[in-house]
């Protein structure tokens, strides 16, 4: 171990200054395997996690298929209207029940011994059942459920802990962004991306909310013929509590777009005023607003090496085909699996996990003042922010 890193200790993993400010993080926690496992069972296992947005399944016996950390979910509309979650997971002999990734259906019917379950998780069906004898009860055999399932601005969240505070309680401060980003969940769906990216999930969390790269990192894309201009000084990086955090600045408006200079991102049709902001609700959920592009990140781990990433693309209801066009070409020129920021995004978070295994193991997280719960732009703010609830829910 290095830098008194304690593998059965999460808390010693993070160095804190006399304000209680997690300034450094040991690069161990995105190489160790054991770490990882912790996160599996302390973070996935029990915190609210983002499974999904609510327009996915509008309708009864709508659902989709997704993941809790690395467990197999199904999110489905039950018959009467009400959002469940289940893992995903045949009791009879634990295969995994519904394959697609989303669909409507009256039940899910296993393909195995054809054991079947109505979307509430009642097992109603089972094959040659004489043969299991009189005590047997299908009652006892319903579909393992999540016990708590909340939504929020159209985002589906659900928890393994029964005791787990309210969703907006664990919110916080940032309740009111999250409904303001989201438009209190009045958004159409545009279609989704899923990425790979082979880093630790938390180095693509800390670099999707890491103030300080863009106008470096990215500086050949900042660069062509826009009006759009990264300008640090304005705008913050914030926290607030139980890891989550944001970026904020203004929406800036091209005058002279030019379609074979600039970025599609530099002409933003949707708005004139107000903010950007790019978002983390602790753990898996990114939020992003930027010019024209309105994003859900949703983050699962796969192994301590690797993520995957589906991203929601959205547009406000209501918006005309021409905004909802442009809209679609932003988000996709910008971020994704072909995406011009994503791209360079891609190449160093990959970068910084193939530093991890080095012997140097600080990672440090000093930008800024370090007492403050906010501060410029390209402060670390955010990221101290996201480590302080990374060590929170480890040592819970
Ligand atoms: S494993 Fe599903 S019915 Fe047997
Ligand atoms: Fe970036």
């Amino acid at each position: 171990m290095h830098n008194g890193a304690n593998g059965s200790d999460p808390a010693s993993y993070v160095t804190r200054n006399s304000h209680g400010s997690v300034v450094a993080v040991n690069h161990r926690v995105h190489s160790d395997h054991e770490i990882y496992r912790m996160e599996i069972e302390k973070i996935f296992g029990r915190l609210w996690i983002l499974v999904g947005l609510e327009l996915e399944i509008p309708h009864p016996g709508d659902f989709k298929t997704t993941y809790i950390g690395e467990a197999p979910v199904v999110v489905v509309r039950d018959l009467a209207g009400k959002v469940r979650v289940f893992e995903n997971v045949c009791v009879h002999r634990g295969t995994k029940l519904v394959r697609s990734s989303c669909g409507s259906a009256q039940a899910f019917k296993c393909m195995y011994h054809q054991w079947t379950y109505a979307l509430d998780g009642r097992l109603i069906g089972v094959p040659l059942s004489q043969g299991y004898g009189p005590s047997f009860v299908k009652e006892n055999y319903s579909l393992p459920e999540l016990p708590r399932v909340e939504t929020f601005a159209g985002l589906i969240y659900a928890s393994y802990d029964r005791s787990i505070a309210p969703l907006e309680q664990y919110l916080g401060g940032f309740a009111a962004y999250a409904r303001e980003i989201m438009h209190d969940g009045d958004v159409e769906f545009m279609g989704f991306q899923r990425y790979h990216v082979k880093a630790n999930w938390k180095l693509f969390v800390e670099n999707t909310i890491d103030g300080y790269h863009p106008g470096l990192l990215h500086m050949p894309i900042m660069l062509d013929r826009s009006n759009y201009a990264y300008q640090p000084g304005v705008g913050k990086s914030a926290k607030f509590g139980h890891g989550h955090g944001l970026l904020q600045w203004p929406v800036t408006r091209a005058t002279d777009w030019d379609p074979l200079k600039d970025l599609p991102l530099t002409a933003c049709l949707s708005r004139s005023e107000g903010w950007n902001y790019v978002s983390d609700i602790f753990p898996n959920t990114m939020l992003l607003q930027i010019e024209d592009i309105l994003t859900v990140r949703q983050v699962i781990p796969r192994g301590h090496e690797a993520v995957d990433v589906i991203t929601y693309n959205l547009a406000v209801k209501g918006e005309s085909e021409e905004i909802k066009r442009h809209r679609a070409l932003v988000v996709s020129a910008q971020f994704g699996i072909a995406g011009v920021a994503s791209l360079d995004d891609k190449l160093v978070m990959e970068a910084a996990q193939a530093g991890a295994p080095a012997r140097y193991t600080g990672t440090i997280l000093l930008r800024g003042k370090l007492e403050a719960g906010e501060g410029d732009l390209t402060d670390e703010v955010s990221l101290r922010g996201f480590y302080e609830g990374w060590v929170e829910a480890m040592t819970a």
